[in-house]
């Protein structure tokens, strides 16, 4: 088995007083798809936001434990939180593109950087639209504002947007729930192909997309880690009560 390239160790994550992630420890592989389900509540963002620190805009958390990625704790004061949010990206649940045309939404993180280079913006843009299974869709109209696009051709636009910086891991937050089922399809198609080239950590509703796409499942009940594990095995044969009635839609 190969080395974890993000490693989460006794992670408890609280809002004020509220214990929404406790002494979660898990480990994720390069090159998969890690589903995280379970109902409502059960920390699932709290555990994306943890991995890209997002949690950090929000004065009322605290957090205990740590997060690895290459071999570093993320927490380290040493972190560049800027950059870390290029390694580590992130699509949500609500399309969310800036009100600018398609090709400014791509190369949005790159400005920032400073590129200015057209060709190099250029080269992004088609590599990242391409990535996301967009650019025949879009490569006459770059000009055009991204809003003026489809929910489910606006969310590959933000999975392009996350490309562009050249990610190594993408945490999608229930990235096909605000779309219809061919968008979500789309999607759920593209993140199957963007493993060959990524780490992905998907929140997702679905059991159907969770065990079409993902190599491992973490099921989430009260802030816990109940079971992870490969995502066929836990399908067929969870070792968990509540695994099994949240995975046969008995509760959630
Ligand atoms: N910003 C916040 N302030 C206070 N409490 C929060 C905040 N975000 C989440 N919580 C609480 O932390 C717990 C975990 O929430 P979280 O959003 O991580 O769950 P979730 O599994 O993503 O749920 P959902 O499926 O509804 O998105 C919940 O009890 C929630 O109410
Ligand atoms: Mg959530």
């Amino acid at each position: 088995m190969s080395e974890p390239i993000l490693s989460v160790k006794d992670l408890s994550v609280y809002y004020k007083k509220k214990k929404a992630l406790d002494s979660v420890s898990v480990d994720f592989l390069p090159n998969e798809i890690t589903a995280l389900i379970g109902p409502s509540g059960s920390g699932k963002s709290t555990l994306l936001r943890s991995i890209n620190r997002m949690n950090d805009l929000n004065p009322e958390v605290t957090l205990t434990g740590s997060v690895s990625y290459n071999g570093q704790n993320i927490y380290s004061p040493r972190t560049d939180t800027v950059d870390l949010r290029k390694e580590i990206g992130m699509v949500f649940q609500q399309p969310n593109p800036f009100l600018m045309s398609i090709y400014e939404n791509v190369v949005y993180g790159l400005r920032i950087k400073g590129i200015k280079d057209k060709t190099v913006l250029d080269e992004a843009v088609e590599r990242s639209l391409r990535g996301a299974s967009i650019w025949d869709e879009v490569k006459d109209r770059l000009d055009d504002s991204a809003v003026g696009l489809s929910g489910g051709q606006q969310q590959r636009v933000c999975v392009a947007r996350v490309l562009a910086t050249s990610p190594k891991i993408i945490l999608l937050d229930e990235p096909t729930s605000a779309l219809d089922p061919i968008s979500a399809g789309k999607i759920e198609e593209t993140l199957f192909e963007l493993k060959k080239d990524y780490t992905l950590l998907l929140v997702t509703r679905s059991m159907q997309q969770a065990s079409r796409i993902s190599d491992r499942t973490g099921f989430f009940l009260d802030g816990k880690l109940i079971e992870f594990g490969q995502t066929k095995e836990m399908f067929l044969n969870p070792q968990h009560k509540e695994t099994e009635d949240y995975i046969t839609g008995k509760f959630g």
